[in-house]
């Protein structure tokens, strides 16, 4: 059977996903474009490691239980053995298939600790890569797509085109790698080669190796039948060498073959009008009241001033090079010094967590905000701030300026990546008034950041404006089963050059 609208078996397999893991957008966007194509009908399977100290305490983890299956790889001559849990994702009929090998999955972060990522990042990525394919043949999943996501699960197409190619139970498969972040690409050395499985002579600068080292995003944009990134912006930006991280060569080279698809958004995570989360829910008609409510509870719980006529920004990050945080740094006490107050939440690296941390001490009543990772709270800030701030250096999508969106507080963003392509700047015309939703800015510059701040301050003091950019923004739709019909369709792309490939096999 072929044709467009056939059910198709598909498999994802991702480093981390909603509700069982999450660090960043990536464990968004698996938990719910799975879900998505699953209520279009398809069959999906979503493959992630176990990682059960993060699983634990989330209460919207379904029930775990074990296959009772074994797998085994030699790792560079080391017998290495995973057990096979499964789950489902709530409301959904998509089975989770978590790969348990506590050895190299039972940590506390699922990539690093605070002295850096982990030395054995390529041992366990690869050898989770690797199992991918052994369970689809065990399970007899038969997957049509294989769908991956970045480096962690790069090699997978690799291994679908070269080691597995024709075997039993996969040799229709197609593959499609999509890139979150270009700039993780899973680097390492030479040395670590043999962990890949793959025959040494796939180690050349046109497949496996970039720049004298092993890298294995490079190795699944290489092979894979399609490529796909999160908007697209960032897919053009990408090709250039200014943003291509030192893959944009790789990158042009498969330009007919990637696609940029900007993500949705989780409408029932992020839903005014239900988050549990959030200490009053609203609606677009019932906005200012709902807002207010937040509003003063954020101010209270963080010790700012509780003023309803000071404008109230928030940011919730991580603590990267990428999220600008270097402007944020050299502008922050001329901003504040304006009056306006700043709610934060956000880890990473130890300088911002240090920058941010001394703030309330410096700006009391003006400044507040939180290290660490915490859900809760970031729903709570986004429903709370009148405006949400994300400078990013470069952005390949971003979610928080849609969430933004959806809970009627004000982007002010880079115009960058997936921020160009889901906030309209306000330019103060009436013209732009109709369409626009936000706030935007293109120099990367600490006086254009506080030239755009200000821009939106002032609009925040004419309570009519204001009212439609943030009319504007609720109205938006970023489901997902948009953004699902088109990975649909780069499926289809993909299942094509599989039956090129076997044509032109049998010639
Ligand atoms: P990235 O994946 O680059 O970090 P995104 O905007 O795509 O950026 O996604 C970040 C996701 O992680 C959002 O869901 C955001 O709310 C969440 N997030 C980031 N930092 C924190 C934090 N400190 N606490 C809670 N959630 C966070
Ligand atoms: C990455 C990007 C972010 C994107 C997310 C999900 O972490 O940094 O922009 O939204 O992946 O695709």
């Amino acid at each position: 059977m072929s044709g467009a609208d056939r059910r198709l078996r598909i498999v994802m397999a991702a480093s981390e996903a909603v509700p069982f893991s999450k660090t960043g957008g990536l464990a968004d966007v698996a938990g719910s474009l799975t879900q998505a194509l699953d209520r279009a009908g398809h069959d999906v399977v979503l493959i992630l490691p176990d990682y059960p100290s993060l699983r634990h305490g989330r209460p919207q983890v379904s029930a775990v239980s074990s296959t009772g299956l074994q797998f085994s790889l030699d790792m560079n001559g080391r017998a290495v053995t995973a057990g096979l849990n499964w789950a489902t994702l709530p409301g959904s009929q998509v089975r989770v298939l978590l790969v348990s090998q506590p050895e190299y999955f039972d940590r506390t972060q699922p990539y690093g600790d605070t002295s850096g990522s982990y030395f054995d990042n390529c041992e366990r990525f690869c050898f989770f890569s690797r199992l991918v394919p052994e369970i689809c043949r065990k399970l007899v999943l038969q997957p049509d797509i294989l769908h991956c996501n970045d480096w962690h699960t790069g090699l997978i197409p690799a291994l679908l085109n070269t080691v597995y190619q024709g075997m039993k139970g996969l040799e229709r498969t197609a593959s499609v790698m999509t890139i979150h972040n270009l700039a993780y690409q899973g680097q390492f050395q030479d040395y670590e080669f043999p962990l890949t499985g793959m025959p040494r002579r796939y180690y050349n600068m046109y497949q496996m190796e970039a720049w004298g080292h092993l890298n294995l995003l490079k190795t699944g944009l290489a092979f894979a039948d399609q490529l796909t990134t999160v908007s697209p912006t960032y897919a053009s930006e990408i090709c250039h060498t200014e943003n291509g991280c030192g893959l944009d060569g790789v990158l042009r080279h498969r330009g007919q073959s990637l696609a940029g698809i900007l993500n949705g958004i989780d409408e029932q995570i992020w839903d005014p009008e239900q988050d549990p989360r959030i200490p009053q829910n609203y609606s677009i008609e019932t906005r200012k009241a709902g807002k207010a409510i937040c509003k003063q509870q954020v101010q209270q719980s963080f010790s700012l001033r509780q003023d309803p006529d000071v404008p109230l920004v928030g940011m919730v990050t991580r603590l990267a090079d990428q999220k600008g945080l270097d402007l944020l740094a050299a502008g922050v006490d001329r901003f504040l010094a304006e009056g306006s107050q700043l709610v934060f939440l956000g880890t990473g690296d130890r300088r911002y967590e240090q920058l941010l941390r001394d703030l309330p001490g410096r700006f009391p009543g003006q400044a507040g905000g939180c290290i660490g990772f915490d859900e809760d709270l970031a729903h709570r800030i986004e429903a709370g701030a009148d405006m949400f701030l994300m400078p990013s250096r470069f952005e390949p999508c971003g979610l928080n300026q849609m969430y933004s969106l959806r809970y009627g507080t004000v982007p002010i963003v880079r115009s960058v990546g997936g921020l160009a392509d889901s906030v309209i700047d306000y330019t103060g015309t009436t013209e732009s008034l109709r369409e626009a939703t936000g706030f935007s800015f293109r120099d990367y510059s600490t006086d254009v950041l506080l030239q755009t701040l200000q821009r939106a301050v002032q609009a925040w003091r004419q309570p009519q404006v204001w009212d439609q950019l943030v009319r504007n923004g609720m109205k938006l739709d970023w489901s997902w089963d948009r953004s699902a019909t088109r990975y649909l369709e780069v499926y289809q792309r993909a299942l094509k050059n599989v039956d090129l490939r076997a044509a032109q096999g049998r010639m």
